[in-house]
């Protein structure tokens, strides 16, 4: 199966492992049109490129590429595929992405663009790589505040998905030379913009049920609760009643899984990696970033199939085998 469509991240997975790899150099673009272009192309290209926005510095990539999305949880080391924030330069853009809930329309015109993130469902047909929504069906979204991200979307003309611009576990970056500390070698470049003004992360408030904050940023609760005439819900407080909607739940397939198969009984449907002679392959020439591009898709495709019982080949626990690994025992764990 072929899902890598964009530049030089289209050739064979492995040649595409072999480029991140043989990134010696991260280019230090300047904040003029040169830089812009520049940055613009390599997103298009499916490269990497650490952008300032009013909050920190992000590392973006494009939201619709596969091959590219794997290569931000490669770069930064992230033990785990939490899924990604998408930046989007205007409102009618999002609503091309997601439903927009009135409360959403609401915050949406008070806060952005701004250092407010909102989670809203996603639709059907927006062609958003399930490894940025972590095979969820919402989509985390935001307008930055900040003009070169501003401009790097219009030029780009598609969604950036963004994480902060830091190594799995170190803090995020409020400069360039923050971004060059942690990732120089491992991306293709950085647009330098000088200090993030915020300097704090994007507060997040899910809108797919009644608001709840999800994480506390740049943007105060008491600002969005004066907007909203009423209170957040707060989903970390087990005290607050819990609904669907309200939580980050995190995918699983219908049918149970189990890890580390070498072969599939009989009444199992078999999920591989390697030379194995499997139902679905998750990279059959062993490669790590092909196998976090095909991840959720193959998960879902797993249900489509009506999968009732799965047997998923052991993953090399190096490198992002340990996100990929992380999120099989999630999805394998006993479920009530
Ligand atoms: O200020 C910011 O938000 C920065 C700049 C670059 O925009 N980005 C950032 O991204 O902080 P990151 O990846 O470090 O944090 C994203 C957070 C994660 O904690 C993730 O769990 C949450 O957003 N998130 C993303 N998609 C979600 C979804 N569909 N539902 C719930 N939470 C989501
Ligand atoms: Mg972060």
């Amino acid at each position: 199966m072929h899902l890598l469509t964009l530049g030089y991240r289209s050739t064979p997975a492995h040649q595409q492992k072999r480029h991140v790899i043989m990134i010696r150099e991260t280019a230090i673009l300047a904040s003029n049109a040169t830089g812009l272009r520049a940055a613009a192309g390599i997103l298009q290209a499916g490269g990497l490129v650490a952008f300032p926005t009013e909050t920190v510095y992000g590392l973006g990539a494009d939201a619709r590429n596969d091959a590219a999305v794997a290569a931000i949880y490669a770069a930064k080391g992230r033990p785990s595929f939490n899924p990604l924030i998408v930046h989007l330069p205007d409102v009618n853009a999002v609503a091309q992405y997601c439903e927009m809930p009135q409360v959403a329309q609401k915050l949406a015109a008070a806060f952005w663009p701004g250092a407010l993130t909102l989670v809203l469902p996603l639709r059907a047909d927006a062609g958003i790589s399930t490894l940025v929504t972590a095979g969820l069906q919402t989509l985390a979204v935001r307008v930055p505040d900040h003009a070169l991200a501003m401009k790097l979307l219009t030029a780009f003309g598609g969604p950036i998905a963004a994480p902060s611009a830091n190594p799995s576990g170190r803090i995020s970056p409020t400069t360039a030379a923050h971004v060059a500390d942690g990732l120089s070698g491992k991306i293709e470049a950085i647009v330098d913009g000088g200090p993030c003004a915020v300097g704090l992360e994007s507060t997040i408030v899910d809108c797919t049920g009644a608001p709840a904050l999800l994480r506390a940023g740049g943007v105060s609760a008491e600002a969005i609760e004066a907007c909203l005439g009423y209170v957040l819900q707060h989903p970390s407080d087990p005290t607050t009643p819990k609904s669907p909607g309200q939580l980050l739940s995190h995918y699983a397939p219908k049918g149970s899984l189990r890890l580390n198969a070498t072969h599939a009984d009989a009444h199992e449907t078999w999920l591989g990696f390697g030379a194995v002679d499997a139902d679905l392959n998750l990279s059959s020439s062993g490669d790590l970033t092909e196998v976090a591009a095909n991840l959720f898709k193959m998960l879902h495709q797993l249900d489509a199939m009506g999968a009732t019982h799965i047997a998923v080949s052991p993953i090399p626990d190096t490198g992002l085998g340990k996100a990929i690994n992380d999120r099989l025992k999630r999805a394998a764990a006993p479920r009530n």
